[in-house]
């Protein structure tokens, strides 16, 4: 499922060549292809090849994201520079080759049999036209229903405004429009700011973690609390 890890872009770069693997994404292990809606799943997922949908502009109150283009490259090598950003990741700041290379692959939008759906957005601030940040997620079945892992980064200048928030709410309201109504994250436990995003789209800490990350997810059902989520991999 997808990671917001970026020291996993030397090898994504090298994988733009071979077009395998989603940027900032591990594998998972276990994904069966499936469509994004359940009739259409079942038929596409015997021919492993999908037709996942093209990800759409989409306006928040105070946001505009953009389906990601090559062209974002230029102006995100900004937002992207501070070195604050991969405190809890690792990696660091590209450059605009690294980039435009990541970008590339990322725009393929879906892995090279089909199972994962890679959306990718960047967050516009709508006022003054600037780019902010990003947001991403990777859909795909984990055997039982679609799943979507999510992550989100905003330039330090523009922190602590709710955008991160906003963003991925929007993010997620388009995903559940297109059938996917499960997400998870992966949080490094130190990152606070993450976490608060994680629990204002609903997700709660599960005790399963992996590479010094917490998987965060979706509550299992209406009754559950952020105390009582466990982990169900
Ligand atoms: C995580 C990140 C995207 C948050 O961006 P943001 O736009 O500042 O987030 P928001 O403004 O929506 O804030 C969300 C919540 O975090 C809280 N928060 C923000 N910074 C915080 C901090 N340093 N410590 C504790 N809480 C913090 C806010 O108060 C807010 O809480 P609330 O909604 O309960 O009031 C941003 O810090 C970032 O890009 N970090 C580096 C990349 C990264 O780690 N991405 C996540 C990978 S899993």
């Amino acid at each position: 499922m997808i990671r917001y890890f970026p020291l996993r872009d030397v090898i994504l770069e090298f994988a733009i060549l071979l077009r395998n693997g989603h940027p900032w994404c591990s594998g998972n292990d276990s994904d069966v292809a499936v469509g994004i809606l359940g009739r259409r799943a079942s038929g596409l997922c015997q021919s492993q090849r999908m037709t996942w949908p093209t990800p759409e502009p989409l306006t928040a109150a105070r946001l505009m994201l953009e389906p990601l283009s090559v062209m974002h490259a230029t102006s995100m090598i900004d937002v992207l520079a501070a070195s604050s950003l991969y405190d809890f990741t690792g990696g660091e700041k590209p450059s605009l080759k690294q980039l435009e290379n990541r970008y590339a692959a990322q725009v393929v939008g879906h892995s090279e049999d089909g199972s994962q759906w890679w959306l990718n957005w960047v967050v516009i601030q709508r006022h003054e036209r600037q780019p902010v940040g990003f947001v991403q997620a990777t859909v795909a079945n984990d055997g039982a229903q679609l799943v979507a892992d999510i992550a989100w980064v905003i330039s330090p200048s523009w922190q602590g405004r709710g955008f991160a928030s906003e963003a991925a709410q929007a993010m997620l309201e388009w995903l559940r429009s297109h059938g996917v109504h499960h997400f998870t994250a992966h949080i490094h436990p130190a990152n606070r700011a993450s976490m608060h995003v994680a629990q204002n789209q609903g997700l709660c800490a599960t005790l399963s973690e992996k590479d010094g990350e917490t998987r965060w997810q979706t509550h299992s059902s209406s009754s559950d609390t952020c105390e009582m989520c466990r982990d169900e991999s």
